[in-house]
């Protein structure tokens, strides 16, 4: 990521590859195994999987010289960062125990299922000196990192509101074991909440207070994908989410993620600033459009992106995170932002429960913005 450490007198790379050994062969680990070949501080050298054939296939297609059970993967000294690409339900379990190996740790969204989980982890690994990472890394992308250049350059000057939107009809028509979304810790704001709220904090600093309300739609659903054609899913978690967050700088925003919308034409995210709109794009993705509208000028203009990283690229966080190991800095998509990222989610389904606005315990520091010209 970005250019390799040069030792100039040898001519040759500082070896500051981290070695990754990844928990989980499903539906997301092939990007992470393909990006753990293209950038420079990642070494793949371990997989594992509940299922041994997954984590074997896994192995052959990407080349990945060992295949190990979980306990063998978390005992080899050799693995310096574990990958948690494991179902929500599994991660904290998996991650735990990778932290008591002494492992440094970057989990798959979301951090934990309950706050008490994500607390667990943290603490652990304070004590342990070790490093927490958790996805997305979308906003480590060319076209969040764009709108947030714009926004630190004052472009549309200060951020008073905001809005977040991600309307569809669920995962149960093309994942291939789509239960996790409809159980405790999945749900619309738990699956893609992270991408819009880390990109909301990562464009705008913490939050300090949500309100929220929640409803189930549907209780049941029917899976139409392969190879569970035909199942009914037990719907155990809330399918649409509305939330307004009061930011710690004074914005407000406003959030709806559902399962229960057919079709929609709002936008993913705008932020509106007192000199303009910024229209953002979507943050399940790395590229753009960015495109801004200025005072009284009635003409949306697309700005032209100013970073690299416009394609998938997950993983740039765990890179990110092996670099910031060597040189002792904060990475990005750490483990504070995404507690409060899911402490954010809880207290939206809280505040429903209750009835009443609910201040959050936990804070972050916005993540230090990529230089100009990054990844290009
Ligand atoms: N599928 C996507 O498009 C997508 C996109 C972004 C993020 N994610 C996130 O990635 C994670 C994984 O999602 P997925 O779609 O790849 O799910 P998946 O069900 O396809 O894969 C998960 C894998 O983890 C394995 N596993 C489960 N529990 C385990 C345990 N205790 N020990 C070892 N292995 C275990 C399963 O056998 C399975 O192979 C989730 O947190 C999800 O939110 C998924």
């Amino acid at each position: 990521m970005g250019k390799p450490l040069i030792d100039r007198r040898r001519g040759c790379k500082i070896m500051t590859k981290k070695k990754i050994g990844i928990i989980g062969c499903g539906k997301i680990s092939g990007i992470y195994m393909k990006m753990c070949k293209r950038l420079d501080e990642l070494e793949l050298v371990a997989c594992s999987d509940l299922v041994m054939e997954k984590a074997q296939a896994s192995a052959e297609e990407y080349g990945i010289p060992k295949v190990y059970t979980v306990e063998e993967l978390l005992e080899d000294p050799d693995v310096q960062i574990v990958l948690n690409l494991t179902v929500p339900a599994a991660h904290s379990r998996v991650s735990v125990a990778a932290i008591e190996a002494g492992k440094n740790l970057y989990n798959e969204k979301p951090l934990a299922i309950n706050r008490e989980d994500g607390q667990e982890m943290l603490s652990m690994a304070a004590v342990k000196g070790l490093r927490i990472g958790c996805a997305p890394d979308t906003f480590m992308g060319g076209g969040l990192q764009t709108c947030r250049k714009l926004i630190d350059d004052g472009v549309i000057g200060e951020p008073i509101a905001a809005t977040a939107f991600m309307a569809c009809h669920g995962h149960e028509s093309w994942h291939p074991n789509p239960d996790f979304y409809y159980q405790p810790g999945g749900g619309p704001m738990f699956d893609m909440g992270p991408y819009y709220l880390t990109a909301l904090i990562s464009l705008m600093g913490p939050v300090r207070r949500v309100t929220g309300s929640t409803r189930i739609t549907f209780p049941e659903r029917i899976i139409t994908s392969q190879p569970q054609y035909g199942t009914t899913i037990k719907v155990n978690t809330p399918t649409h989410v509305t939330g307004v967050m009061d930011f710690a700088s004074g914005a407000i925003g406003t959030i709806i993620t559902s399962f229960d919308i057919w079709g929609s034409q709002l936008p993913r995210i705008e932020i509106y600033g007192s000199e303009g709109t910024l229209s953002v794009p979507d943050p399940n993705t790395y590229g753009g459009p960015v495109r801004i509208l200025l005072g009284r000028n009635k003409e949306w203009n697309e700005v032209p992106l100013t970073h690299g990283y416009t394609e998938n690229s997950r993983g740039i966080g765990v890179a990110d995170m092996a670099r910031a190991i060597g040189t002792g800095e904060t990475h990005r998509a750490n483990g504070k932002m995404a507690y409060h990222v899911l402490d954010i989610m809880h207290a939206f389904h809280d505040s429903s429960l209750e009835g009443k606005h609910v201040e959050l315990a936990s804070t972050c520091t916005q993540p230090a913005p990529l230089p100009p010209g990054f990844g290009l």
